[in-house]
């Protein structure tokens, strides 16, 4: 299904999830998972393959600058800005259900779907990665490449030698 994304694997936003921490493994990797799960209940539910794969890939762009409830909109106008079609942001903004809006196209319930068995499988990724240790040297490298998590974790090193500051 990757003809369907060429572009998007490209855009430097996109390449840019592989240093950033989502689930405790980098964030391309739970947004790869979701476009392989959409792909296969795309197909299960006649849903439109190109939507799906495509609202999959985009769905947690930015997702640190809103919440549980609101970043799937800000995902969303992220890809709308991209140009992609109104079907594949209106699947990316309901994500989240049954936080947040309710899905009202197919493709956004299969997204829903997909995003919940991604998220199952990027917590096998990690338990199975404890086993070797791999899991938690993944898991350090992210919190230094990741811009979010290093602002909060200097922070929280200040703060740990300096209480009073
Ligand atoms: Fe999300
Ligand atoms: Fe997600």
């Amino acid at each position: 299904m990757d003809h369907l994304i060429t572009d998007l694997l490209n855009n430097p936003k996109v390449l840019e999830t592989r240093e950033h921490m989502h689930h405790s493994i980098p964030k391309y990797d739970h947004l790869r998972r979701s476009v392989k799960y959409s792909a296969r209940i795309a197909r299960m539910l006649h849903a439109d393959e190109r939507v799906c794969v495509r609202a999959a890939l985009i769905h947690d762009i930015d997702s640190r600058a809103g919440t549980l409830t609101t970043h799937g909109k800000i995902a969303a106008d992220w890809a709308a800005a991209q140009g992609e079609c109104a079907q594949v942001c209106l699947a990316i903004v309901s994500h989240m259900f049954p936080f947040g809006p309710k899905p009202t196209t197919r493709e956004a319930w299969v997204l829903v779907l997909a995003d919940k068995a991604a998220s199952l499988g990027d917590m096998k990724q990690f338990v199975g990665g404890l086993l070797d240790g791999t899991s938690m040297t993944l898991r350090r490298q992210l919190l230094e490449s990741d811009p979010y998590y290093r602002v909060k974790t200097r922070r929280a090193h200040k703060q740990r030698l300096n209480p009073k500051a």
